[in-house]
């Protein structure tokens, strides 16, 4: 598609017409143009009705930097780097429940509890409850797009906005020092979050702080295990993980497309009429596989170096949480390599099970030992 349409119209199930942009040129002048807008409502008779759709990622300039402001500050690199010690002793912790010489499903027995223990700890939600989270994010998430899926969507929605409710009221009788007891309050300059807004962007920073990091860990050893002498170089020299976490995320991210973005405006791209409304999604992946950006793009090799990859996105909604994301996959993989550096693939690659839904792109389930 890239090579010979890579500005492709399609009618999408959702019932809008659409745009794939799949080469990286054009990905990130689409990422970083604001005629290209997140707000569903601003394009079309349908509201946004559900209560979680009130976040960042679903908003435009001005909207969007204020809900971003009241969590910015939580997840800088600064603030980011003084979990480490912490996050090294939840890895070593997993890994402990994990004897040598059985065999590990390594999403379920580690890559999943890793980053969800993180940000439940952050926002101050008890861990015990992640496996609920799990069921819920995994059905909003694989329903996008998908017109089958969506009662399913709707349910675990409810029962998520349920939990939620139920949680606020606790912190509001009882705050502490989480991000939701600062959330539920105002700001420094007295601004405060909607009961909208307070549930949107508390539920999307529990399914973007877990969804795509599990697949940066499982698409990350994955790509190892598919590249033995790569492997080697990383377990012999660990300290090239930075750059080895940056191949991954390049090599196989784990967003595959972008979500979803309006044109607010008849305008002409590259050749092609875009019109109102049409739906724009950028194909994140095959971006990071493009021969004129990258060379040799289908090689997996970690001493790249800065690549300026786009799994990360681009632009005003570049994700908040990439600092946090680096810092789980680089704790994760290096703990997992040193401590079992002999683990073996106990399948074949060709019969890996990749999770439904066009966003997040990753394995049901690696089989190790
Ligand atoms: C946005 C990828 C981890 C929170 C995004 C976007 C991408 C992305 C591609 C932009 C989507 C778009 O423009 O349509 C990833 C990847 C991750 C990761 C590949 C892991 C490897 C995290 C984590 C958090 C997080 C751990 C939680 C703290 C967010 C938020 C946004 C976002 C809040 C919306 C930002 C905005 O709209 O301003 N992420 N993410 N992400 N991500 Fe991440």
């Amino acid at each position: 598609l890239r090579a010979s349409n890579p500005i492709f119209k399609q009618f999408f199930p959702n019932g809008h017409y659409g745009w794939i942009i799949s080469k990286y040129e054009d990905a990130v002048e689409v990422l970083k143009d604001q005629r290209f807008i997140k707000d569903i409502a601003k394009v079309s008779s349908i509201e946004q009705t559900s209560v979680i759709g009130k976040n960042m990622l679903f908003s435009d300039l001005p909207d969007h930097k204020r809900l971003r402001g009241f969590v910015q500050k939580g997840f800088t690199p600064q603030i980011i780097a003084g979990k480490r010690e912490h996050i090294q002793k939840i890895a070593d912790d997993l890994l402990d429940a994990v004897s040598a010489g059985h065999t590990m499903n390594l999403i379920d027995d580690y890559a999943f509890h890793l980053p969800i223990i993180v940000i439940c700890e952050i926002l101050g939600i008890p861990t015990e409850d992640r496996e609920k989270f799990r069921s819920w994010s995994n059905s909003i998430i694989e329903a996008s797009f998908e017109e089958r899926s969506r009662e399913a969507s709707l349910q675990a929605q409810d029962e998520f906005v349920e939990y939620l409710r139920e949680r606020f009221a606790i912190v509001r009788e009882n705050p502490g020092d989480d991000l939701i007891s600062q959330l539920v309050v105002a700001d420094e300059t007295g601004d405060q979050l909607s009961e909208g807004e307070l549930y949107g962007v508390v539920t999307l920073l529990i399914i973007a702080g877990h969804e795509t990091t599990v697949n940066l860990i499982g698409n990350g050893v994955l790509a190892l295990l598919e590249h033995p002498e790569q492997r080697e170089q990383l377990i012999q020299h660990p300290e090239y993980i930075h750059g080895a976490i940056e191949e991954m995320l390049r090599y196989n991210g784990p967003v595959e497309f972008s979500t979803a973005r309006w044109a607010s405006e008849d305008l002409a791209f590259k050749g092609h009429m875009i019109q109102k409304n049409d739906l724009v999604i950028v194909a994140l992946d095959s971006a990071n596989r493009d021969p004129e950006r990258f060379s040799q793009p289908d090689v997996f090799d970690i001493s790249r170096g800065k690549s300026q990859h786009l799994a990360f996105g681009k632009g005003i909604h570049l994700c908040l949480g990439a600092p946090l994301a680096r810092l789980e996959g680089e704790i994760a993989i290096n703990t997992l390599l040193r401590r079992f550096p002999k683990l073996e693939l106990q399948a074949n690659i060709a019969d890996l099970e990749w999770r439904p839904g066009m966003l997040v792109r990753g394995v049901k389930e690696l089989p190790l030992s």
